[in-house]
């Protein structure tokens, strides 16, 4: 299986964020990892120009259930395809608790992001409340909703995303990523079966090139969604590097 290092780029960038960009295709020239940045909506037309032919792909981080029509501010997953777009981010946990996204929304996009041809890649996670009740698992287990029965490895990543360690600087021990993953594995087969086992299930939140080769090393981790540290080519391309080499 061929691992997935993934950028969200969240609410950050102008045209000037751009230049990350060209200093990370620039530094990876051929990873043996893939390498996924997804900008705002605003730059992905002008970020596929640039990276077409290069070792950078392209994503969005939403998309519409509907293919088109009256939905003001939204974006079809077409329209993600027609700008350059090949994947996109769905069900993160920004967008279920900023737009109360349910994993009915979440498994509606989904299928709309294949028609389209696009990799959805479909969050999960658990808050610390959650957490801290001992309910991982379970929600883990509910959340599965979100991914539809029939999706395949060629169009499906999944990104297991503790709420509680987006942004904050703070990870789940090694051993508790590598838990919720080998769940994550058992459970996806469960649902869409033996192609579960081709499917790559990244680990996100506060990942950084001092932790990534620690997380890299779990069974069942095979990428990273990346936030923060995505925004600089540095820190992303020693991520990036550092899978490479896991
Ligand atoms: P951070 O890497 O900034 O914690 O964000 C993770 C994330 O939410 C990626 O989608």
């Amino acid at each position: 299986m061929r691992k997935l290092a993934a950028g969200n780029w969240k609410m950050n960038g102008t045209a000037a964020a751009l230049d990350e960009a060209r200093t990370l295709i620039a530094a990876h020239p051929a990873p043996t990892c893939d390498m996924l940045l997804c900008p705002p909506a605003t730059l992905i037309a002008q970020l596929s120009a640039l990276a077409k032919g290069t070792s950078l792909q392209v994503g969005g981080q939403d998309c519409h259930a509907a293919a088109s029509g009256a939905h003001t501010g939204d974006i079809a997953a077409a329209m993600l395809a027609d700008a350059g777009a090949t994947h996109v981010i769905l069900g993160h946990s920004e967008r279920r608790a900023d737009h109360g996204e349910s994993d009915a929304d979440v498994h509606a996009k989904a299928l709309a992001a294949r028609a389209a041809g696009l990799i959805a890649i479909i969050c999960i996670g658990e808050t610390e409340a959650q957490r801290d009740a001992g309910t991982t698992l379970d929600v883990i287990a509910a959340q599965m909703a979100s991914v539809p029965v029939d999706m395949t490895a060629q169009n499906l990543v999944i990104a297991y995303e503790p709420v509680w360690a987006i942004g904050t600087g703070r990870t789940p021990t090694l051993d508790q990523i590598a838990e919720v993953h080998a769940f994550l594995r058992t459970r996806l087969t469960g649902r869409i079966g033996t192609t579960a086992a081709g499917v790559r299930l990244l680990y996100g939140g506060s990942v950084k090139p001092s932790n990534a080769a620690d997380i890299f090393a779990i069974p069942h981790v095979d990428g990273a969604l990346v936030g923060g540290a995505s925004l600089k080519a540095a820190d992303f391309g020693a991520i990036v590097a550092a899978l490479s080499a896991a």
